[in-house]
């Protein structure tokens, strides 16, 4: 559950910053980032891993997943606690690029690669393109031939495991558009991919899986150096079962792949996924938890398999950025609506409007997401009231926080801040309604808190009107 200390006067505080004092320089809506948390979290990850691999013998990688929340500075701060970078587009790995961070270091995703992208990341030498079909393979191989270099590979597979999670976000159904299955006989749904010549050469049958036929294919690709294979069962993950299923179907796949290639594959990549408290109730397992019972598990499996333990990468992207995030809201109107005025009944709901939304928000409207919010500029004392946030934005569903308890005597221009929303909520921020996106400040405890990305003005906006 995510908790906020409160200065003596009553006032939230974010590392040691008053609510008002951040207001007064930033503005509101904005986004407080704060350093510190991010920091300790990407720490906590990598000793809680590097720990309980390194007791099997194991070595592990924490790539930071990107696309939760990415901008210069926290490349930057990935990089100094050694967390390496998965980037899902050419954007992201021109941004990880550009903050600094090397190319041997970034990982590059996507289900539809570019040309352009794929030749961006092997110039910048990147330290895996992780592949996402067969025809990918044969563009990667093309691709670094021509370019005299053989191209660092992982291939994405659906290790069939449904994670526990909102469905819209769970990636690892065999019925959706990433990773290649292991299902028997669906070698033959790619083989027409595959250059005749070639497939003789890979001795692939077709009652092969498709993730089979990959694997032969790119092992037989003069331009491919395969690494290893990938899987990512879904995101706000609480329970560790879904990862241990997920590793021990990879590492049997891993078994079968090296007995016919002969040759150790060197690389499991398991994704991200853990999850993060948003609301009372919400129970995350401490990473070095989650980090053991995996190590256990994938331990246990490669025993059992005859396979020494590969190399493990993660890619969480909330864990790390989720809670680093409080967005700062100003309440403007204050509405009670009657809710169900003909039972007779009256009910009474309070809309609390605030000068943000789904556009800097969209995971209430995407997800049915829920998050926290609590009175930030003074202490919430008194009657509290069932209110429901909700943003300035054209739309009825511009929800921010469905249920919620604020006080009774509640005014526009209190402050009101929503927690956990350092992931996927500036990184899936829009400009509806012609809302410039808030700018995000970074906080940390003794330092001055600074812009790190700067808001958009309605200039911003308009400059790329064309006809303007
Ligand atoms: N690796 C891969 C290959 C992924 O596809 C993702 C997320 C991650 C890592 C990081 O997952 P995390 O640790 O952050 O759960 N917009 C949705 C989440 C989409 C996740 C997409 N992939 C949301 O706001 O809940």
């Amino acid at each position: 559950t995510p908790s906020f200390e409160r200065s003596t006067g009553g006032e939230l505080t974010i590392d040691g910053h008053t609510v008002s004092d951040l207001v007064d320089e930033f503005g509101t809506p904005g986004y407080i980032w704060s350093e510190d948390t991010f920091r300790s979290r990407a720490r906590e990850y990598r000793q809680a891993f590097e720990e309980a691999f390194g007791d099997h013998g194991a070595e592990v990688s924490v790539y930071y997943a990107g696309k939760s929340f990415l901008c210069a500075a926290v490349v930057r701060w990935a990089q100094e606690e050694g967390l390496n970078l998965d980037t899902a587009s050419g954007g992201e790995l021109g941004l990880g690029l550009a903050a600094g961070m090397p190319g041997q270091r970034i990982a590059l995703h996507g289900n539809n690669k570019s040309e352009t992208e794929i030749r961006r990341a092997l110039e910048n030498g990147v330290g895996r393109i992780v592949a996402d079909s067969v025809p990918e393979l044969v563009q990667i191989d093309r691709i670094a031939r021509d370019m005299d270099t053989t191209a660092p590979v992982m291939i994405r597979i659906t290790p069939g495991v449904h994670a526990e999670t909102h469905d819209f976000i769970a990636t690892a159904h065999e019925d959706q558009k990433f990773g290649l299955s292991l299902a028997d006989g669906t070698a033959a749904l790619a083989e027409a991919d595959v250059d005749p010549a070639l497939r003789s050469e890979t001795a692939v049958s077709s009652s092969d899986s498709v993730a089979m036929l990959a694997a032969l294919v790119a092992e037989a690709l003069g331009g491919i150096d395969l690494r290893g294979f990938h899987c990512h069962i879904g995101s706000q993950i609480f329970e560790a079962d879904g990862f241990a299923l997920a590793a021990e179907r990879l590492l049997a796949f891993i078994a079968e792949v090296t007995g016919r290639i002969e040759r150790e594959i060197p690389e499991l990549d398991l994704g991200g996924g853990y999850g993060i408290g948003y609301i009372p109730g919400d129970a995350p397992r401490p990473a070095r938890d989650i980090a053991k019972d995996l190590a256990d598990s994938v331990a246990k499996s490669c025993s059992a398999l005859g396979l020494r333990i590969p190399h493990l990468s993660i890619e969480p992207g909330r864990a790390l950025s989720g809670p680093a995030g409080t967005t700062l809201y100003t309440v403007g109107t204050i509405k009670d609506v009657a809710i169900d005025a003909e039972s007779g009944r009256t009910q009474v709901r309070r809309y609390v409007a605030v000068d943000g939304g789904m556009s800097d928000n969209a995971r209430p409207v995407l997800y049915d997401a829920d998050y926290s919010v609590v009175l930030a500029n003074r202490e919430p004392l008194g009657e509290q009231v069932l209110s429901r946030v909700v943003g300035k934005h054209c739309e009825s569903g511009d929800i921010l926080v469905r249920y919620c308890y604020l006080p009774a005597d509640l005014r526009s221009g209190d402050i009101l801040a929503v927690a956990a929303t350092g992931a996927y909520c500036w990184s899936l921020s829009s400009n509806y309604n012609y809302l410039p996106r808030p700018g995000v400040v970074a906080t940390s405890s003794g330092q001055t808190p600074r812009t790190i990305v700067r808001g958009e003005t309605e200039d911003d906006l308009f400059a790329r009107d064309a006809a303007l």
